[in-house]
């Protein structure tokens, strides 16, 4: 880890409006994504606006330790020249995924299918992060754990399957790191491999498989769920990939505008895939101004220019169904509804006890120090909103970038300042928060 010893506190207080016209960094899912199917496939791949955050830098080492070359050439532009499906080399040296679960639960996937050895390490929070969910079905398809941590967690040795065999995998829950770990094994494996999920999860494994020549299909599964095939053992050949602005780091400018009177802010280049977007139809509900406009695509995956003005938000239930698609955007949903007028009930919020940090009781806490009236009713989150945030916290990160992000979002339009005691793990997926929200307005100290 890149982290030094020394925490770095700041605090946000009231701003006046926030105006601009910005790009967030580049969306993290696809930039991991970006790199390991360019290590995977056959020639050159090209990905312009990459996040150059510290997960995916992490994966980025991870690659070239698996032989992969891969260079930065330019600001957000990278080239990956791979190894082909199955190819990864005998690593050298442990893999460090830092912070990052989705880089660490992918490349277990890919290392899976590879006749290699490798150990996978993490910081302190991905050490106690459930791998057991990814390693069960890899195991089913061949790879064998040979050492790990209690539970399955980090440090961890994996030894990938010689001839891994397809796979029927039901994943337990709404993951797309389970079922891209599933697929990217099922790569190297003859025949055809089935993840079928009860909810659907993000796609982009799926669309980023086809973009780079793999036969993958997708069809309904009941009500809310899919069936995923992937013919096992293509040729992928090296593509070129830009990557949209992530919605998950947009949500927090977006929110940040809604909450803070007068602003009018202009983002471009959102993605705007529809397993990603439950924070933009709920904060819709809720009231919010969010105009969408441009809308355009690259290699499957939509990107739409957002204007977002300052609105008067209500309370609104959000349905469990929808938990996959605004997962990583609970936290700064809170947030939103402590501001509105009104109930907020979100359901279903299971899968928020196990990501970066506990971030069921997080934000709980983080709305609690700050005043505003909150219950974990078994997996729901009720938050009491009240128009205003009476604020003066100090807020625990946790090691969790989202939660910093989201405490100093509130502090903006808070009557008194809120504090987070550390800033560093927002470099992990934002790296340029804190001067991109400087220069719309917001105040930092
Ligand atoms: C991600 C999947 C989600 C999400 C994470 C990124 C991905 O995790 O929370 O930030 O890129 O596949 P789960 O698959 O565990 O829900």
């Amino acid at each position: 880890m890149t982290h030094s010893d020394q925490s770095s506190p700041l605090a946000a207080r009231a701003s006046g409006p926030l105006a601009g016209n910005v790009r967030v960094p580049g969306d993290k899912s696809i930039s991991h994504r970006a790199l390991i199917l360019g290590a995977l496939a056959v020639g050159e791949t090209r990905v312009s606006g990459l996040l150059e955050g510290e997960d995916v830098l992490n994966t980025a080492k991870a690659m070239r330790t698996l032989g992969a070359k891969v260079e930065r050439i330019g600001p957000f532009a990278w080239v990956v020249r791979g190894v082909g499906v199955a190819g990864f080399a005998q690593p050298q040296a442990p893999l460090d995924f830092g912070n990052s679960g989705t880089g660490c639960r992918l490349v277990m996937g890919a290392v899976a299918g590879c006749p290699i050895t490798a150990i996978f390490e993490g910081d302190a929070s991905l050490r106690s992060r459930p791998m057991r969910r990814v390693l069960e079905p890899l195991e089913l398809m061949g790879a064998r754990v040979v050492a790990s941590g209690e539970g399955g967690r980090l440090p961890l040795t994996l030894q990938g399957a010689h001839d891994p065999v397809p796979l029927t995998y039901r994943t337990p829950v709404a993951s797309a790191q389970i079922k891209s770990a599933v697929l990217l094994a099922g790569l190297a494996a003859p025949g055809v491999t089935t993840v079928v999920e009860t909810e659907a999860s993000r796609d982009h494994t799926e669309l980023m498989l086809k973009h780079f020549g793999a036969h993958i299909v997708s069809a309904r599964e009941g009500a809310h769920g899919r069936r995923i095939a992937l013919t096992g053992q293509p040729e992928l050949h090296g593509a070129s990939v830009v990557v949209p602005a992530d919605p998950s780091s947009a949500a927090f400018p977006i929110v940040a505008a809604l909450i803070v009177e007068g602003s009018d802010l202009v983002l471009s280049d959102v993605m705007t895939n529809p397993l990603r977007t439950g924070l933009f139809t709920t904060l819709r509900e809720m009231g919010a101004s969010i105009e969408e406009s441009q809308v355009r695509g690259d290699a499957g995956e939509p990107m739409a220019q957002f204007r977002v003005r300052a609105s008067k938000l209500r309370g609104v239930e959000v349905p469990p169904e929808r938990a996959p698609s605004m997962i990583d955007e609970y936290l700064v949903l809170a947030v939103a509804a402590a501001f509105a007028e009104g109930t907020t009930i979100m359901r279903g919020l299971q899968e928020l006890r196990v990501k970066e940090s506990d971030r069921l009781q997080a934000t709980a806490a983080m709305l609690r120090v700050n005043g505003v009236q909150v219950e974990i009713s078994g997996d729901d989150l009720i938050v009491e909103g009240k128009g205003h945030v009476p604020g003066g916290g100090l807020v625990a990160t946790h090691m969790d970038h989202r939660i910093a992000m989201s405490a100093l979002v509130m502090g903006l339009a808070s009557d008194k300042p809120v504090k987070v005691d550390d800033t560093a793990f927002i470099a992990t997926s934002f790296p340029d928060f804190i001067p991109m929200m400087r220069g719309l307005g917001a105040e930092f100290s």
